[in-house]
């Protein structure tokens, strides 16, 4: 049998998350402009008094909310859906958590929330794409913040370790923890159980850590907290050192 004409061609996930990535990348800049002309509109009703001024403020307001949201909705679809080469570099996982701490901690101390690390300074180098590295230990450490604010305390551990040929990072929270259908369900792509939620943290975490040809494992049950641990291979760099 041929193929028939009508059929259309199969497109390769490949080209279409490059299209998607392409679709969301184009939608930003009329975003930015209305973002722009919105403010601008505030700004001139804003010196007028009365009713329906105040009440047209309030209106282009929302309007920017929204496109505030939408802006966030393509960043976060960005971020999953890179397509582009790892840039790695050689570095050390003791290094990186020590920078993305750093940024975390006064946040999280603000709701309460204590990050302590333990570093595993014997550590060898290992190749990482050092920005994108950052981006997946940072949503694990906003998952885990998200899972314990509201409550006013809570620890986020955050361990290395060698493990054969394999660094482990793992992160460790002791909130409420998920239950088993969202255990189930926690890595796929717009899963979320928040109300503002992309559910993209973690299938973005997931695949940063498989294009370091790494992986990553979740563990978590109610009222146990949460174990998240990325490995990454130590080969590339020892490799590499001859
Ligand atoms: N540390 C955690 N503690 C409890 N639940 C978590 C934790 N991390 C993730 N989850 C659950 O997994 C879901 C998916 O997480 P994620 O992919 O980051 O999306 P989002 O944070 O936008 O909801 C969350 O909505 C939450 O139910
Ligand atoms: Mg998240």
């Amino acid at each position: 049998m041929t193929d028939s004409p009508l059929r259309a061609p199969a497109v390769d996930p490949q080209t279409l998350a490059r299209l998607a990535g392409g679709l969301a990348h184009e939608l930003k800049n009329p975003l930015s402009t209305i973002n722009l002309h919105l403010a601008l509109l505030e700004e001139d009703w804003q010196e007028e008094d009365g009713v329906k001024p105040r009440r047209t403020v309030k209106t282009v307001r929302i309007l920017k909310e929204e496109v505030q949201r939408l802006n966030g909705i393509l960043e976060d679809f960005l971020r999953f859906a890179r397509t582009d080469r790892l840039e790695l570099q050689a570095t050390t996982l003791q290094e990186q958590v020590e920078q993305v701490v750093l940024f975390a901690a006064p946040e999280a101390e603000r709701l309460g929330i204590r990050i302590q690390t333990y570093l595993d300074l014997e550590m060898p180098p290992l190749q990482l794409d050092v920005g994108r590295f950052r981006q997946a230990l940072l949503n694990l450490i906003i998952n885990a913040r998200q899972a314990m604010e509201g409550r006013g305390h809570g620890t986020i551990t955050i361990m290395t370790q060698r493990q054969g040929d394999q660094a482990l990072v793992e992160v460790l929270d002791d909130g409420p923890g998920m239950t088993a259908d969202t255990l189930q369900q926690c890595l796929q792509v717009y899963y979320t159980t928040k109300k503002e939620g992309s559910g993209l943290g973690l299938a973005t975490v997931r695949r940063i850590v498989e294009a370091h040809e790494g992986h990553l494992e979740v563990e978590s049950s109610p009222g146990n907290g949460t174990r998240m641990r990325l490995f990454f291979p130590l080969k590339t760099t020892e490799l590499a050192d001859g």
